[in-house]
């Protein structure tokens, strides 16, 4: 048993360059766990400026972890923070990013036709042996993989944010995805920390195809009036055990978001009820209650 895990084990390709595309909230979180774990990243994002952001946001995020991590020896914090920086450079051509990755990971803006073109340009461009991924959270992998000539290797890792924090990543693989890729991708997973699980590429995979539906109930359950939205939360927290309410966590996603992942999961599958937005979740999206981000939604907060 031993002897057949250490020859497929070898036969992977080590992952060791991974290009980021896009430098946002998840991409920034990408190339910061993948850099601290010995990955050299390239980050790319739409403009120098965009990338500039993204650094300074993860040098934050470096420093947070480094505070704890090294409470007592400030000075190694500050070592370990710029040797984890000098591991991430930062490109604003993908094309050019994508030669030197033996894996590319997309985070950049969720919309199908900007990465089916992101995608065709990379997939002309990278090396014959780089594996690319997509952690989009409600698109099918198969109709990004499509607009290129890789499917075998093509998969899916989606991360959750905040990615240095959450420790789950979820590993999607299509029909095509081949062993090895799919191997490499866990085996990544892996590498930069988390747990990994495996899913096939159906709408909101594990996590998010619980737990939208979850929201949109509890949103269902307020608009009927059964109770209020404080005390759902409170009974979700007490009763079940959740870290989070569904209206504090759906705030946190961003109502725009959820709305966004619902309409399209039910553009694809108009007959599943448990897809469908709700009219007070159009409503508060319309005025721009968007939830954290906005400074209101089932709750206020304090715009930062
Ligand atoms: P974001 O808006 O924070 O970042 C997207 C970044 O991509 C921006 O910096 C933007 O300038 C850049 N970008 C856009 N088009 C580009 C292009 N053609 N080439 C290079 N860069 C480009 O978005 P966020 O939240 O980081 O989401 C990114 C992806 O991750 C989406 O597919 C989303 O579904 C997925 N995701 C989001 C999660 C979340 O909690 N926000 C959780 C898991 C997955």
């Amino acid at each position: 048993l031993a002897r057949s895990f250490s020859t497929s084990v070898g036969r992977q390709a080590a992952i060791k360059h991974v290009t980021v595309i896009g430098g946002g909230l998840m991409g920034s979180g990408i190339a910061q766990v993948a850099a601290q774990s010995g990955h050299n990243v390239t980050m790319v994002d739409v403009s120098e400026e965009v990338l500039k952001k993204s650094q300074a946001n993860i040098e934050k995020s470096l420093m947070r972890v480094a505070k704890k991590k090294f409470a007592d020896k400030p000075e190694e914090g500050q070592t370990f923070t710029k040797e984890v920086l000098s591991r991430i450079s930062v490109n604003s051509d993908p094309a050019q990013a994508a030669k030197s990755a033996d894996l590319v990971v997309e985070a950049i803006v969720e919309n199908i036709d900007i990465k089916q073109k992101l995608f065709k340009t990379l997939d002309e461009n990278a090396p014959q042996h780089t594996i690319f991924a997509s952690n989009t959270s409600s698109l099918p992998i198969k109709d990004i993989a499509k607009a290129t000539q890789r499917l075998d290797r093509f998969g899916g890792l989606h991360f959750f944010n905040p990615v240095p924090v959450m420790k789950l990543v979820e590993v999607i693989r299509i029909p095509e995805t081949s062993d090895d890729t799919f191997k490499s991708l866990v085996a990544f997973g892996q590498a930069v920390g988390k747990t990994t699980v495996e899913c096939k590429d159906t709408p909101g995979f594990v996590v998010n195809r619980l737990l939208v539906p979850y929201m949109a109930e509890a949103i269902r359950m307020l608009e009927r009036g059964d109770a209020t939205a404080k005390d759902i939360d409170v009974a979700m927290k007490l009763g079940a055990g959740y870290p989070m309410g569904p209206f504090e966590l759906s705030d946190y996603v961003g109502l725009d978001t959820m709305k966004f992942i619902l309409d399209g999961w039910s553009e694809n599958f108009p007959d599943q009820p448990l897809f469908k937005s709700s009219p007070l979740l159009d409503k508060m999206v319309e005025n721009g209650k968007l939830g954290m981000k906005s400074g209101e939604g089932f709750y206020t907060y304090n715009k930062k």
